[in-house]
């Protein structure tokens, strides 16, 4: 271990000197984000934010920007190239003050995608402990970043090429960057933006959609650290925007924010996150539904995206891979996912026809495929209403459904012997050929004996 000076840049652009402890091994050029204790965070200031940058040349080792605004003649790290495009990601609050672990990952799968400089924001010193001082800071740090890429922008990167990638409070960070930058920066994701201090804020201090040319957001747990109301010009409400499958759910849970289950409570937060990094690694598409409500959007009233040239996907598509111009604002996008990566799954329109009823009705409707699960709805049956629709989340595309299958559930409280379906269709949406549905006319459902067809397999 060895001292070393290093040059660190205050928020006008003014170098101090300041001696870091560092390691002559020639593995030292690699760097990491901090972590930061209670006790370091009382007692010194000086260490604020640093930026690493990962890049094809060096994706397994982040380099630490150093000398970058002392000459601008002078390197500032050797792989930074200001022809490509530049990825930013920033961080959101530690509640224990530990860098966080998924920053490689992320920015490994943004270079899997596309050459480009993936800066990581290391603000963690800024970012830990009491949420409200945290919150205190958040324009400081943007103000920090704004410099720096000023600073990257006198090497010949434009202010169009760059993308913020902001988790939790970093999209609000994000956010306030692109509104010192005047909405000029291409891009900006927030995943799942923060809900708590910023639901009832000013635009101007969260993430909104003129902070860049193009704002989207994916909105995970809206009912708790998440924000509930849209922020982009796009925003994706994962399973409705709250409670993610696979999660555990505890109303409980800001008691626990300084244990160890904190990992375990902020699950739904996250997982607009992992969800992400899934939709980098590209296996499956994950593409919502521009609809009012997640209510309509289950109830099969928004089962196209014609008006935006086709449906908003998550990951890199420019624009989400809306076409239609101009860009909409605060457009809610609503999809299913399943509970574990890749989280992609089907979305099948189910709608059935009845004849009119007598008494009120409840039928299971199962759809089968190999290797499962299945998938399962119930729908209660009205004496009023002979068309009922429902959007369901299927594992597999709609022509590698084997079967599907009725089942009469009535209990005491549903007592209609004998109903007829006059058809029962399920649909892939969007629909885009003829044949992405399957439909089965004239079905009596009894009520002791299930009624079931089998599709032949069309892929
Ligand atoms: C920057 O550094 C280069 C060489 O390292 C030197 O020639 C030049 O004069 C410096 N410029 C300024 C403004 O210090
Ligand atoms: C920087 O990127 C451009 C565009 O991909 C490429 O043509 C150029 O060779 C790169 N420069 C360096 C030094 O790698
Ligand atoms: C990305 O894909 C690789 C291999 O297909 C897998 O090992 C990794 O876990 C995936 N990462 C995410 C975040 O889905």
């Amino acid at each position: 271990m060895a001292w070393k000076l290093l040059k660190i840049c205050t928020l006008l652009s003014i170098c101090a000197i300041v001696v870091v402890a560092s390691d002559e091994e020639p593995r030292a050029k690699c760097a990491d984000l901090n972590n930061t204790t209670l006790l370091k965070y009382g007692s010194t200031n000086k260490i604020q934010v640093q930026y690493l940058l990962l890049t094809r040349k060096n994706a397994d080792c982040l380099n630490l920007f150093t000398q970058l605004c002392l000459n601008h003649t002078q390197k500032h790290t050797a792989h930074f190239n200001s022809s490509l495009p530049t990825k930013v990601i920033v961080h959101g609050y530690r509640a224990l003050g530990s860098k966080p672990s998924w920053v490689m990952g992320l920015a490994q799968a943004l270079l899997q995608n596309e050459d480009a400089n993936v800066v990581v924001v290391d603000w963690v010193y800024k970012a830990s402990f009491a949420y409200n001082l945290v919150v205190d800071n958040y324009k400081e740090v943007a103000l920090q970043i704004s410099v720096f890429i000023n600073q990257l922008m006198t090497f010949g990167s434009t202010l169009e090429s760059f993308h913020l990638i902001g988790i939790s409070l970093g999209a609000h960070v994000s956010g306030f960057v692109g509104t010192l930058l005047e909405g000029k920066l291409g891009r900006i994701t927030g995943l799942d933006p923060a809900g708590p201090m910023f639901k009832n804020a000013d635009p101007f201090d969260r993430l909104d959609p003129s902070d860049a040319m193009f704002v989207e957001a994916i909105h995970t747990d809206s009912d708790y650290f998440g924000i509930s109301i849209p922020v982009g010009h796009v925003d994706f409400f994962l399973n409705g925007g709250m409670d993610q499958t696979g999660c555990a759910h505890s109303r409980f849970a800001s008691i626990f924010i300084y244990f160890p289950v904190y990992g375990y409570v902020i699950c739904d937060h996250m997982r607009a996150l992992h969800v992400y990094m899934s939709a980098l690694n590209g296996s499956c598409s994950l593409i919502g539904f521009p609809c009012s409500s997640y209510e309509d959007f289950l109830e099969g009233r928004c089962t196209s995206c014609n008006s935006f040239g086709s449906c908003p996907q998550i990951g890199l598509l420019r624009n989400s891979g809306i076409t239609a111009s101009p860009l909409p604002i605060h457009e809610k996008v609503y999809l299913m996912t399943s509970s574990t990566a890749p989280y992609c799954v089907h979305h099948i329109l189910v709608e059935l026809k009845v004849a009119p009823l007598e008494k009120s009705a409840e039928v299971q409707v199962t759809l089968t495929s190999t290797p499962g699960p299945d998938t399962e709805l119930t729908l209660r049956l009205q004496t009023d209403k002979t068309i009922y629709k429902k959007v369901v989340g299927h594992p597999e595309r709609l022509c590698k459904i084997e079967s599907i299958q009725l089942r009469n559930t009535g209990t005491r409280l549903y007592r209609q012997a004998n109903i007829h379906v006059e058809h029962i269709c399920i649909s892939k949406i969007p629909k885009t050929r003829k044949m992405d549905s399957l439909c089965v006319e004239n079905v009596e459902v009894g009520r002791s004996t299930p009624w079931s067809h089998d599709f032949v397999q069309v892929c």
